[in-house]
């Protein structure tokens, strides 16, 4: 079977300098909040042009502790895409406050801005505020962050970026980390940019945001963190986790480069027989998913038949979240979410990554034509 996600390519190409930066956090034994943190937050915010980053211990908690900072809580409406994963919405329903589903486009599978529009019009026939939109990167390409911000700012809202697919990814010239007041990522070792365990990261340009972040991800610290001067949570990013990405990001500008010609070659050889993915003119995203559409009452049949040539795929995501349990009772538009229910039932990913080598891409194209003959 061809990995869904080679880790494995990767370890070995810089086997010998994790072990290195390993065994140098083993020998001065700052577990926590060690000289790799810090290191980790100054090469992450240049690599993407943000003036702060700070880290946390994943994804989710990079999406919750901007919301908590900013005060989000009961009675407020924050406004996601139904076609994402759960994290999404999740971190707002647990501060008390109401995730609105916004649909998405079905090009580039991103939140749509009359959607939006929409979704804000009828979180106030609620009698919600509008607070916050958490525009997603899925799949590794940005959303349409201009369209977004032009509606947003329109209706007093902020941008949280969810870039836990996205980080380095560009959209209009500017890296993922500088394209709403906060950027979230995720280092979940299937993400472009892993680590090996759970790892995320905040970005904004706010100082006094940046400060706010800094002292909830160490239990509301003031002076120091015996000084608790609002209440915080725990949500550190190892030391090892940060030693170890320090390495992979060392080598993350060539993956992209390598993610985009891979999904460049399977453009070039699936265009016609299934519908590709397709990048905004002025994006170039890190492929964290190479996403085709195939029709739904076909979708599982071809998923079986690549699975039979040893071709694995998977569906991200079969539920869009507005209909999933946890949310039965959430407030849906009237006239629904059409785009991310069809998307649902249509969306394959493929296998990626920087190290899918020719071999195996011959394989996956071959299976595809063959399904379609
Ligand atoms: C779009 C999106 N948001 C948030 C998350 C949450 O990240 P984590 O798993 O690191 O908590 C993920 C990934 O899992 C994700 O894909």
């Amino acid at each position: 079977m061809i990995p869904f996600i080679d880790l494995q390519a990767q370890q070995e190409r810089i086997a010998d300098k994790l072990r290195a930066r390993i065994a140098a956090v083993l020998e001065h034994g700052a577990y926590i909040m060690g000289p790799e943190v810090g290191e980790l937050e100054e090469r992450l915010a240049d690599s993407c042009g943000a003036k702060h980053c700070v880290t946390c211990s994943n994804g989710t908690d990079a999406l919750l502790l901007p919301l908590r900072a900013k005060g989000i809580g009961p009675g407020d409406a924050v406004f996601v895409p139904s076609f994402t994963f759960v994290a999404t919405a999740e971190v707002v329903s647990a501060l008390g406050a109401t995730p609105l589903f916004v649909d998405v486009l079905p090009d580039t599978f991103n939140m749509g801005a009359q959607s939006l529009e929409a979704a804000i019009a009828f979180a106030r026939t609620r009698g919600l505020t509008p607070r916050a939109v958490i525009p997603v990167d899925l799949f590794g390409q940005p959303a349409d962050y201009d369209a977004i911000a032009a509606v947003a700012q329109q209706n007093g809202l902020w941008v949280l970026a969810d870039s836990a697919q996205g980080f380095g990814a560009t959209y209009k010239g500017r890296r993922t980390g500088t394209l709403g007041l906060a950027t979230a990522t995720s280092f979940f070792p299937a993400k472009p940019l892993g680590c090996y365990g759970d790892g995320g990261a905040i970005f904004t340009d706010d100082d006094a945001l940046a400060a706010v972040l800094r002292s909830l991800r160490v239990h509301g610290k003031g002076a120091d963190k015996y000084d608790n001067v609002r209440i915080g949570m725990n949500a550190r990013l190892d030391t090892l986790q940060a030693a170890i990405l320090l390495e992979k990001l060392a080598i993350f500008e060539d993956e992209i480069e390598r993610r985009n010609a891979v999904a460049a070659r399977y453009s070039a050889a699936l265009a016609g027989t299934v519908h590709v993915p397709a990048v905004m003119d002025n994006a170039v995203s890190t492929w964290a998913q190479y996403t085709i559409r195939v029709p739904a009452q076909r979708r599982d049949a071809m998923a079986a038949h690549l699975k039979a040539q040893g071709v694995p795929t998977a569906v991200y995501y079969p539920t869009p979240l507005h209909r999933q349990t946890a949310y039965r009772d959430a407030p849906v538009m009237p006239g629904g979410l059409p785009v991310s229910e069809a998307l649902a039932q249509e969306v394959l990913s493929l296998p990626m990554g920087p190290y899918l080598k020719s071999r195996e891409t011959k394989i996956i194209f071959n299976a595809i034509h063959s399904f379609n003959k």
